[in-house]
């Protein structure tokens, strides 16, 4: 399977649940208007924390989108966000969103531990639904979310949405292209010193995994597909934090992970590493970065990305017919990580596919909850799900 299949079952794969037709009420509901403005997608945002102020700008400028109400159960936060983005409804709680003024789409921003939960109430009253990272708490539960929002006629979606930049397409199209021979290893990680403004982080099914690996995993599951087995190790390096609002508290998730993967279709061996324990003379963004965290090397090359997968700047290559290094694909072509929900709402109002699919997410759930079963039980772990690759 070649990287220009994968690119275009992903499109094939999303296209079949499009077509699954959407909720009652739903085209109604969907503000319709001439050629010239386009329909647009009207957005309940829950959990007005810290990355609603990086997601509001973005659906702000998006065409196809419509804030039209905001949720949190700190309700000054939701007051706030509504003050700040000129968001006329805010509501205490998801039962008072729901009942509250008609939205077509949840964007999940809550607690990581509280999303399977609440992407539940959502798709039961018939809501589509972006959902930041996890799109719930185990494989299984994520699921039943998808098989149900199916039957449902629904659509639901998870973050990141790392496949969506031009460096992804780059990369995934010089393997396809066998730029670099018969590839054997990749290499990717991500890492900082942890979040201090919640406990979330630290949690029981928080941790360096669903935060921040699930990038990289997500990453090199979308180049060399899904995963059939892995072993991992995790740990917890630092026991207690200091939390913003919370003081000192014990960490219970793992703060430090490393998995290899051993991919299904070919003989890719990949490794990943994450954790709360990362110094970065770059910061969080990595501007100025030109060290690479996902690295890729073949029989006759070697690629790296340059920056993080989720804000690349670039990708090296050296090759056996060109050994110099040389960077490309310095454009980020308007690109953010921050995009998903916008992409789902021009999806959802035009039935252009986005390449992020549920499929995908639910894989990288998986290995989530096999990395920490791989540690628990001290052995090799063999997964069931798969996406089309
Ligand atoms: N902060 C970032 O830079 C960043 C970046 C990418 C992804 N994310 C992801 O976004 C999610 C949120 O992270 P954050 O950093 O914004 O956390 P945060 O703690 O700043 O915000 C989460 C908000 O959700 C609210 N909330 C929790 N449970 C709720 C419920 N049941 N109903 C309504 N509101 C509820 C909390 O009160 C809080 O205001 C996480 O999944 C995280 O992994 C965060």
């Amino acid at each position: 399977m070649n990287r220009k299949q994968f690119i275009s079952r992903l499109g094939t794969l999303g296209a079949a649940i499009v077509a699954v037709p959407l909720a009652t009420g739903y085209a109604a509901s969907t503000a319709t208007s001439s050629s010239s403005s386009p329909k647009k997608i009207r957005a309940g945002i829950i959990g007005c924390g810290s990355v609603s102020g990086v997601y509001l700008p973005h659906l702000a400028k998006c065409r196809y989108a419509d804030v039209v109400s905001l949720c949190d159960i700190k309700p000054e936060r939701a007051e706030r966000r509504a003050r700040e983005f000129n968001v006329k409804n805010h509501y205490p709680n998801i039962d008072a969103m729901l009942a509250g003024v008609p939205f077509d789409l949840l964007v999940n921003l809550t607690d990581m531990q509280a999303h399977g939960q609440l992407n539940r109430r959502a798709l039961e009253a018939g809501k589509h639904v972006w959902s930041e990272k996890p799109m719930a708490n185990t494989y299984d539960e994520g699921r039943e979310l998808l098989d149900f929002a199916i039957r449902r006629g629904v659509r639901l979606w998870g973050a990141p949405a790392v496949v969506e930049s031009p460096q992804f397409s780059f990369m995934a199209k010089q393997i396809d292209e066998g730029k670099l021979g018969r590839i054997a290893a990749a290499h990717a990680h991500y890492g900082h010193q942890g979040p201090h403004w919640s406990a979330f982080f630290y949690e029981k099914d928080g941790g360096s995994l669903p935060d921040l690996g699930v990038y990289n995993i997500s990453t090199l599951t979308g180049l060399f597909g899904p995963v059939k087995s892995l072993v991992a190790m995790t740990n917890t390096v630092t026991p207690e934090r200091k939390i913003d609002d919370r003081g000192v508290i014990r960490v219970e998730a793992e703060d430090n992970a490393m998995i290899i993967m051993a991919h299904e279709k070919n003989s890719v061996l990949s490794h990943i590493q994450c954790g709360f324990n990362y110094f970065d003379p770059y910061g969080h963004a990595g501007t100025g970065q030109e060290r690479p965290t996902v690295s890729i090397v073949g029989s006759e090359g070697n690629m790296h990305l340059i920056g993080y997968d989720w804000m690349p700047f670039g990708v090296d290559i050296a090759t056996v017919a060109n050994e110099r290094t040389q960077r490309f694909a310095t454009d980020s072509q308007g690109f953010k990580w921050e995009e998903g929900a916008s992409a789902v709402c021009e999806c959802l109002a035009t039935g252009k596919e986005p390449k992020i699919n549920a499929e995908h997410a639910l894989h990288v759930l998986e290995i989530i909850e096999a990395t920490r079963r791989s540690q628990a039980e001290g052995r090799r772990i063999q997964l069931k799900s798969t996406f089309n690759f």
